[in-house]
């Protein structure tokens, strides 16, 4: 199958995993704004997703389609895109955002099974399961962004142990598709964002946050919208010579 579009105005297909909140939710928003097709997947979420899909409507430019699915489930995730394929028969744009929430711990204090398979499950296993499933539906010129964090490149806050390790894998495993689907013309990137304002970081204590704002050069975290706009210009037509590249968006955070 071939992708076919040329230019950001022409209607693309795209599938965001964890569209329903923080930055899956300002790239659903996003994408649709450039007309675009967004089936947004979220877990457990489904009335923030439904409120992402009628905002999308109301705005009148593009299209959004919810589908409920565990990306870390195989079978889950190849109905998701059964249900995303049989629309057009092409995907132009896949972003793997989904992510579990992040609960401060000490490695001393970490159970494999409990605190760090369930990140590896949704961050390493929902990423194969996505290529896997989307595979036929992608082709020449199709974009593949992918969600990491910027504390794999730079001083990482205490107590991400859990989260790090499925990250780390995760970029091992972005740069291995990057390799594997250059020969089909597909283009595979992950974008590493700061601290964002989001629900994910609810366990951290807000004064904790406030420490971590009060420290950066800029005096604050990043918006969501200011992380998926670097997701969308990877998603682009304008990116025809990046892949298997990472673009760290973190407000000069080490400087
Ligand atoms: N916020 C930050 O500071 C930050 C920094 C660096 C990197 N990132 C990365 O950016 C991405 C988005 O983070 P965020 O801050 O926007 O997180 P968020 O607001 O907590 O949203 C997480 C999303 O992941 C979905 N999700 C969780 N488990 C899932 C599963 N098993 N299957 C499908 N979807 C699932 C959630 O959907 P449901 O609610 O429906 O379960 C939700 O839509 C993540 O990959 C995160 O690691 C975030």
């Amino acid at each position: 199958m071939s992708s076919t579009w040329v230019s950001e105005t022409d209607a693309r297909v795209c599938l965001v995993t964890g569209g329903s909140r923080g930055i899956g939710a300002a790239v659903v928003r996003r994408l649709a704004a450039q007309g675009s097709l967004v089936f947004l997947n979220y877990c457990r979420s489904r009335e923030a997703a439904e409120q992402v899909r009628e905002e999308v409507r109301r705005s009148g430019r593009g299209r959004v389609e919810t589908i409920e699915a565990d990306v870390s489930d195989p079978e889950a995730v190849r109905q998701m895109f059964q249900v995303a394929g049989s629309a057009t028969g092409r995907l132009d744009v896949l972003v793997h955002g989904a992510a579990p929430p992040l609960v401060p711990r000490r490695l001393a204090k970490c159970d494999w099974r409990c605190d760090i398979l369930p990140h590896l499950e949704v961050a390493c296993a929902g990423f194969l399961h996505c290529i896997q499933a989307a595979r036929p539906l992608l082709g020449t010129g199709s974009r593949v962004v992918v969600l990491l964090t910027d504390a794999l490149f730079h001083t990482p806050p205490v107590q991400m142990g859990p989260y790090l390790a499925a990250k780390g894998a995760l970029w091992g495993l972005v740069r291995a598709a990057a390799k594997e689907l250059l020969p089909q013309g597909i283009f595979v990137n992950a974008v590493s964002p700061g601290m964002t304002r989001t629900e994910l970081l609810r366990h951290y204590p807000d004064r904790a946050l406030e420490i971590i704002a009060q420290d950066h050069p800029l005096g604050r975290l990043a918006e969501p919208d200011e992380v998926a706009a670097a997701v969308v210009l990877l998603a682009g037509c304008g990116s025809r010579y990046t892949t298997g590249a990472n673009l760290v968006v973190n407000g000069g955070a080490e400087f």
